[in-house]
């Protein structure tokens, strides 16, 4: 079989990694990939990102199934071109994915479906929002509705940074589109994880937990980042948590999809904050898996990832079981100078061939130019190791690290803190 992923991210190399794990696949194609998915010759990249050119390209190659790491092609509607077209896709409709694409579309399903999350409201007019904010107070979280890379939340500590954030979208249109209309919400506490789940419409199958880690800096200080490490399974996930997830929040988002005609096919990741008392509430929906948490989960995945997908996309899931490895997977994320404002690129990479034991080093910000390895991005390695506890796989994933050199390489060195803290 042949499978087509789409995206360039360390999520994608876990992806490609995974399903070329497989002994019903062949040929797997990375577009547009990075230069880990370009040096690993069980792989071939594929220069193009535009959806037209993307299904043209499945139909000459006769690709069985492609799958989707980012979200911004599910917006653009590549499930239903793809569809549209009889080429079998993993992933939500453009409709679908507008739990993600939309905050207020999210915002406004989870109200009407009794799904737990922060109180909100919708704001098109900046003196509106700003009334608002003033009764509400502060602390108070600030979302541009559309999709603006993960910088689209503000988490104001002060009146002061919600009015200047509702200015910063609503007034001065920092994110254009995306920011012209913005969702205010109550400043919720807990600590969070993330659950994700395959779907095909009907049958659901919960994916092992993962906790993401996304500030900048140690103790969860510094700015938002897309995730700097990410571990699996997530503890504060107990059995409990687990069992009230999937009953208040995983069942009622598909059955309420479903029930309002739109049906949900492909990943679901719910991120979850988790209070005190064991109470949880949505934060947002993801209609992708997460990145870093893809890798951590993929190291776990004992079984066929392409079997899983494939049965899923042609509407089959109920047939599937899935088995994961009992150990802790973590995963370190290896950014860049400058990330996240202003990564520096173009500094070469160098990696050791000493290879540690379960661990892998997956590519996100990577290019392969003039025979020489490059950063390209702001997270440019994803360093995962598995252990029998969360202090193994730790050590593990740093000292995998100390195989890696580039200038400038910033990383956290507590990622899994809170998993000790719980084990
Ligand atoms: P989102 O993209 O909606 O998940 O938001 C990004 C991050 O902002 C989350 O992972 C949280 O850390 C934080 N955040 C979002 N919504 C809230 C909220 N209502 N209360 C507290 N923190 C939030
Ligand atoms: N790691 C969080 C995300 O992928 O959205």
């Amino acid at each position: 079989m042949k499978v087509l992923v789409i995206g360039s991210g360390g999520r994608e190399h876990a992806m490609a990694w995974k399903l070329s794990q497989s002994n019903k696949v062949n040929s797997v194609f990375v577009a547009p990939g990075n230069g880990g998915t370009h040096l690993n010759p069980k792989f071939k990249n594929i220069d193009l990102i535009d959806i037209n050119l993307l299904a043209d390209f499945a139909i000459e190659e006769k690709i069985d199934l492609t799958v989707i790491g980012p979200e911004l092609p599910l917006s653009r509607g590549i499930v239903d071109l793809f569809r549209s077209k009889h080429l079998n896709i993993f992933g939500p409709t453009q409709k679908a994915a507008q739990l993600e694409s939309s905050k207020d579309f999210a915002k406004d399903f989870m109200y009407r479906h009794k799904i737990p999350t922060a109180k909100y409201k919708a704001f098109k007019m900046p003196d509106e929002a700003h009334s608002y904010v003033d009764k509400e107070g502060a602390p108070i979280v600030i979302k541009a509705d559309g999709l603006a890379s993960g910088k689209g939340v503000i988490v104001a500590m002060t009146l002061k940074e919600a009015h200047d954030a509702i200015d910063f979208m609503l007034v001065d249109n920092r994110f254009g589109d995306a920011g012209a209309k913005v969702v205010i919400e109550e400043f919720l506490e807990g600590e969070e994880a993330s659950f994700m789940v395959i779907c095909d419409g009907k049958t659901i199958l919960p994916l092992a937990t993962s906790q993401d880690h996304k500030r900048l800096l140690d103790q969860d200080m510094g700015p938002n980042t897309g995730g700097m490490g990410a571990y699996s399974p997530a503890p504060i996930v107990t059995d409990e948590i687990y069992s009230k997830v999937m009953k208040e929040i995983i069942y009622p988002t598909i059955h309420g999809m479903a029930n309002d005609g739109i049906p949900f096919t492909g990943f679901l990741y719910a991120g979850l904050m988790i209070t005190k008392k064991g109470e949880v509430k949505t934060l947002e929906y993801n209609c992708r898996m997460g990145d870093p948490e893809t890798q951590p989960i993929l190291m776990r995945l004992k079984s066929d990832f392409f079997e899983t997908l494939y049965k899923s996309s042609t509407g089959h899931l109920d047939s599937t079981e899935i088995e994961w490895d009992k150990r802790t997977a973590l995963a370190v994320v290896l950014a860049s100078a400058g990330y996240p404002e202003t990564p520096k690129l173009n500094d070469e990479i160098h990696i050791e061939d000493r290879v540690i034991s379960d661990t892998y080093i997956f590519h996100a910000g990577t290019m392969f130019k003039d025979n020489k390895l490059l950063t390209s991005g702001g997270r440019v390695l994803a360093v995962t190791a598995l252990g029998y506890s969360v202090k193994e796989a730790q050590s593990k994933a740093y000292e995998a690290i100390n195989t890696v050199r580039f200038n400038g390489a910033q990383y956290r060195k507590d990622i899994g803190f809170r998993a000790l803290d719980n084990n």
